[in-house]
């Protein structure tokens, strides 16, 4: 049997000028050429959320950060296709990436769509947002910086929106302890339109950087 990795990181992104694989800060001004507001979306997925929102918002940055190679290979591809200068991709586990890479007050905002759920009991600890990691992403943020989460899962929906309103650098922008009902204002991700078609529903959480 070859000891070859089935997908070897030359393969993924490496070499192109907007794929950081990296432990260490880029100067993100330096990379974007500008020192406009920076968003992050993590789990990006496929990727049409990302680049439908940098097309829609020139005048900001996007980093999107996910270890979906596919996902990965996409994002640039059509990044490359339709000569979009505003996004960078970075590879690698949010947990370790998102305190890595960026400095407290550098991020203008952050989107989590439809986080892997883990819905198994045992399984539940791998679930992302968890306080600690709530409390890094709050410090990443600018004052008036917005954390914006999705999912379908009622039990994953109920522990966020615990641990968020637990976060006291954070605020819900609708209510105390509420969801949003829909989401109009953002380009829908994929497993939004597939669970919206599936008649299913959606939790949207908001919260602001005080
Ligand atoms: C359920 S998919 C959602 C994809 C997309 N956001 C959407 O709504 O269509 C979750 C995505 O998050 C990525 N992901 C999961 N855990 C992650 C982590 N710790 N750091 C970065 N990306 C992660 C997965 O690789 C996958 O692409």
């Amino acid at each position: 049997m070859s000891s070859k990795p089935l997908i070897s990181f030359e393969t993924l992104a490496e070499g192109h000028p907007y794929f950081f694989d990296t432990e260490d800060a880029p100067d993100w001004n330096v990379e974007f050429g500008n020192n406009r507001p920076i968003h992050l979306e993590i789990g990006f997925g496929t990727g049409n959320f990302l680049i439908e929102m940098a097309v829609r918002e020139p005048q900001c940055n996007f980093v999107g950060m996910d270890f979906y190679h596919k996902g990965i290979r996409r994002v640039v591809t059509r990044v490359d296709k339709l000569l979009i200068k505003n996004i960078r991709i970075v590879y690698g586990d949010a947990r370790e990436k998102v305190p890595a890479l960026f400095k407290d007050g550098q991020l203008g905002g952050a989107f989590i769509n439809f986080p892997d759920p883990w819905p198994k009991k045992r399984h539940a600890k791998r679930r992302l947002l968890k306080p600690q990691f709530i409390r890094t992403l709050s410090e990443k943020l600018v004052p008036g910086g917005i954390v914006r989460v999705a999912t379908d899962d009622e039990p994953y929906a109920m522990e966020m929106l615990s641990y968020f309103e637990g976060e006291p650098s954070l605020k819900n922008k609708i209510a105390p302890a509420v969801f949003a009902e829909n989401r109009e204002d953002t380009p829908r991700t994929k497993y939004e339109k597939y669970f919206i078609n599936a008649g299913e529903k959606i939790y949207y959480l908001d919260f602001i950087k005080e």
